[in-house]
C-alpha cells in the first residue's frame, strides 16, 4: 500500500458508542445524529444492532432508527446481528450490511453473548446461510485482540484462529477490537502481523478503544502494517458493557480523522460536516446533563 492510499473510516458512535452511554438516547435524536454522520463521507456507519433488549436496552428501536435514516450513496449503513433472531429482525428492516461478533476470549464470549467461541460459530452457520440468501455483506467482529478483561493476555495466534475462520465463513472484513485499550505499538503491531498471515491484509480493520491514550498510536501502526479499514466513535463515545469500566470509550473519530488527515491519509475529508457532527455529540451530551 502506498503510504497515502486513502483510508476508510467506519464510524461506530450510533452502535458501539451509544450502546454504552448510561443516558438512553431517544429514537430520534438516534437518527437525527446519524442523519449528521451521514454528511461525513464515512464508508461505513453503525447505525445499532439486533440484540437483546434487556442486554442492551440502549438499542432497543434499532429496526426504527433504521428504517427512518436518510440513507446517502456511497456510505455503507450496517447492524450488528448476534444470533438469527437478530438476523431476521435485520433482514425485516431492510438491512443490507451485517456484522458479526465474537471473541479471541472465551470468558469474554460467555460474558457478551452467552456462549463459548465454538458455539459462536455455530450461531453463524445459519446466519452466513441467510446472508447469501438475502445478499447481505457481512463484517466480522473479534474482541479482545489483545487482553481479556477477565482473563489478562491473548495470544496473536489465538486472534489469527477467530479471524481465519470468520473470513473462511464468508465475512469480507475482519475487525480487530481491542475492546480495552491495553495495546500498545508493539502488542498491536504482533498481532495484526499474525493475523495478516491468514487473512488478507486489505481485508481488515483496526477497532481501537482508548482506554489508556495508546488508540492513535496503535491506528498508525495498524496502518503501517498494511490495514486500511479504521473505526472510531463520534465524540469518543462509549466503551463495551461486558468489558467493565476498563472500556473506557472508542477512539474519537474527530482525533482519528485529524491525524489521518495530517499524514496525508484523508485528503479530501469534509472537516466542516465533521466539525457539525462533533457539535452534534456535544451538544446531545450537554443535554443529558440537564436532564
Ligand atoms: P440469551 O439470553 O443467551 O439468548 O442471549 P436466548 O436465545 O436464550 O434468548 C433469551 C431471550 O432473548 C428470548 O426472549 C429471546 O427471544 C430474546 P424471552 O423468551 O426471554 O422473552 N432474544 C432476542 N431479542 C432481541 N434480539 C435478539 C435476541 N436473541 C434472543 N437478537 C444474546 C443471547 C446474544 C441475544 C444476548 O447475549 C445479547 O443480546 N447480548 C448483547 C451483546 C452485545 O450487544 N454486546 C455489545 C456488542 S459487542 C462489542 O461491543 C464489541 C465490539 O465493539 C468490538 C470490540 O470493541 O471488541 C463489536
Ligand atoms: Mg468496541
Amino acid at each position: 500500500m502506498s503510504m497515502f492510499s486513502p483510508i476508510k473510516i467506519v464510524e461506530v458512535g450510533p452502535r458501539d458508542g451509544l450502546q454504552n452511554e448510561q443516558q438512553v438516547w431517544s429514537t430520534s435524536d438516534r437518527i437525527a445524529f446519524i442523519n449528521t454522520l451521514s454528511d461525513c463521507p464515512f464508508h461505513e456507519i453503525e447505525v445499532g444492532s439486533f440484540v437483546s433488549p434487556k442486554w442492551i436496552p440502549q438499542m432497543a428501536e434499532t429496526d426504527g432508527v433504521f428504517k427512518a435514516v436518510v440513507q446517502k450513496p456511497g456510505i455503507l449503513y450496517s447492524c450488528l446481528v448476534p444470533n438469527e433472531v437478530g438476523l431476521r429482525k435485520a433482514v425485516e428492516a431492510k438491512v443490507k450490511n451485517i456484522s458479526i461478533f465474537t471473541a479471541a476470549s472465551e470468558i469474554f464470549n460467555q460474558k457478551n453473548i452467552n456462549c463459548s467461541i465454538e458455539e459462536s460459530f455455530n450461531r453463524f452457520v445459519p446466519i452466513m446461510e441467510a446472508a447469501k440468501i438475502h445478499r447481505l455483506r457481512v463484517r466480522g467482529y473479534v474482541s479482545c485482540v489483545i487482553e481479556c478483561p477477565y482473563t489478562g493476555a491473548i495470544l496473536p495466534t489465538q486472534v489469527a484462529e477467530v479471524a481465519a475462520r470468520l473470513y473462511a465463513m464468508g465475512c469480507e472484513e475482519i475487525s480487530l477490537g481491542d475492546t480495552i485499550g491495553k495495546g500498545t505499538p508493539a502488542t498491536i503491531h504482533a498481532m495484526v502481523d499474525a493475523v495478516r498471515q491468514v487473512v488478507p491484509v486489505e481485508k481488515l480493520a483496526i477497532h481501537c478503544h482508548d482506554t489508556y491514550g495508546n488508540a492513535i498510536e496503535n491506528i498508525l501502526v495498524a496502518i503501517e502494517a498494511g490495514v486500511q479499514v479504521v473505526d472510531s466513535a463520534m465524540g469518543g463515545l462509549g466503551g463495551c458493557p461486558y468489558a467493565g469500566s476498563q472500556a473506557k470509550g472508542n477512539v474519537a473519530t474527530e482525533t482519528v480523522v485529524k491525524t489521518l488527515r495530517l499524514k496525508g491519509y484523508l485528503p479530501d475529508f469534509d472537516m466542516i460536516a465533521l466539525e457539525r457532527a462533533s457539535q452534534f455529540v456535544g451538544g446531545r451530551k450537554t443535554k443529558a446533563h440537564r436532564t
